[in-house]
């Protein structure tokens, strides 16, 4: 469903991301790189000649980040993504928007979920799905160049330690985004005592820019955003 708006959205300060002020509700959008096409039923408004798709926090644990006050995004267009628990594609196909001319190595390892994003990709160019366990990354590591953005969602019991077995695909310099599920890694701990545990290993190996509390759009749910 298309609908006609009468505020403007703007490009916010994260490049290719757009906004529709509203205060602390603040609403946001990518820019559709096929006009007239949803992906996952999201809404569609047409302001000029650009198309924008709504990116809810509810939908995408990205968009919560940015809803949390996510401070680094610098994707271009032309930008290298390897994105790690890719499921049917709604956050890959917003950044598919960002990076229009970039390219997404998606990874999932479930077959029935990855068919939804092998015909996602058919109509994007800029995905490359590959169907692979991110715990084994030698099996896809020579599909795949060097990245400038490592993105995983996996709700894994180790996801720390996927995520850092797919470090060495991220450039210097590159930026890498880990959602975590703090009761997929230990059901008896409290999320919090988790996150610092994340934390710390990963301080080990990366600069920690921001930790972002998303639990009030994804239960038990928290986003580190890294730099390499
Ligand atoms: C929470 S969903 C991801 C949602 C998706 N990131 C989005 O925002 O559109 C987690 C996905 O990770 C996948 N997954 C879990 N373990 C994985 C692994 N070891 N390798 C690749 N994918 C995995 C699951 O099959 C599932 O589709």
């Amino acid at each position: 469903m298309r609908q006609e708006i009468r505020k403007k959205i703007v490009e916010s300060n994260l490049n290719g991301i757009f906004e529709l002020d509203k205060g602390k509700k603040s609403i946001y959008f990518t820019k559709n790189l096929l006009p007239g096409e949803q992906v996952y039923g999201e809404k569609l408004i047409r302001q000029g000649k650009d198309e924008f798709r709504e990116f809810a926090p509810v939908n995408s644990k990205l968009a919560a980040a940015i809803r949390q006050g996510l401070k680094e995004f610098n994707l271009k267009e032309n930008s290298i993504i390897l994105y790690l628990g890719a499921s049917t594609g709604t956050t890959v196909s917003h950044l598919s928007d960002v990076t229009k001319n970039g390219m997404i190595f998606a990874v999932e390892s479930a077959p029935i979920v990855a068919r939804d994003l092998v015909f996602l990709a058919e109509k994007r160019h800029n995905i490359a799905p590959i169907l692979a366990d991110a715990n084994k990354p030698e099996e896809y590591k020579d599909n795949i160049v060097n990245v400038d953005f490592l993105y995983q969602d996996v709700a894994q019991k180790n996801q720390v330690q996927i995520f850092l077995k797919n470090l060495p695909f991220l450039k210097k310099g590159g930026l890498a985004f880990l959602a975590v599920k703090a009761r997929s890694i230990d059901f008896a701990k409290k999320p919090e005592e988790v996150f610092q545990d994340v934390e710390k290993e990963l301080k080990t190996h990366l600069t920690i820019l921001q930790k972002i509390d998303i639990s009030s759009f994804q239960k038990d749910h928290c986003v580190f955003v890294c730099k390499k």
